[in-house]
């Protein structure tokens, strides 16, 4: 079953919250650029979508700021997994947001899927496989659906 249940949503929500609660609150940014050299390792081409958020320099307050905005996307996302109207009205903002980026292809939402599994069983103790997959592949099929 491919679906995001309502166990799944359960055991993302608790995984993420274990990320997010974090005493060092540093560790969001550090995960987040952990994420992003993951991308760049996996799909070089992305790199230069960035360009504007001064990717150059991945310690720069400019990329720094971008790797928040991506993380706090992330945040409301598996925060609304519980309201799916509120999770498609996301998706579809998202959606515009990149379809906007010159040079942004769908498929790259399936290679940052491949990053965040490289990144998330390192920083959290009961990464759920199965259930990540459910909720991340229904995001990137109906993101993709809206681009
Ligand atoms: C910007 C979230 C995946 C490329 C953003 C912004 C958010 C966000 C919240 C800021 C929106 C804005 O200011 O316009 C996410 C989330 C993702 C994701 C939640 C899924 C996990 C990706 C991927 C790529 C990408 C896979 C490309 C490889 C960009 C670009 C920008 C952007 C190029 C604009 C950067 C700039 O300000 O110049 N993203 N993103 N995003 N995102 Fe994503």
């Amino acid at each position: 079953d491919q679906c995001c249940s309502i166990e799944d949503r359960n055991e993302v929500q608790a995984l993420w919250q274990s990320i997010w609660s974090a005493e060092n609150t540093g560790k969001r940014t550090i995960i987040g650029h952990q994420i992003f050299e993951e991308l760049f390792d996996i799909n070089p081409g992305t790199k230069d979508l960035f360009k504007r958020v001064n990717v150059e320099d991945t310690s720069s307050p400019e990329f720094e700021a971008h790797v928040l905005r991506v993380m706090n996307g992330l945040d409301t996302l598996i925060g609304v997994l519980d309201d799916p109207a509120t999770g498609y009205s996301l998706i579809t903002h998202l959606a515009e947001q990149h379809k906007a980026r010159e040079g942004f292809k769908p498929s790259y939402f399936k290679d940052i899927g491949v990053a965040l599994k490289r990144v998330l069983p390192q920083v959290a103790s009961c990464f759920n496989p199965e259930a990540w997959d459910h909720c991340f592949n229904g995001f990137v099929e109906a993101i993709t659906n809206k681009m």
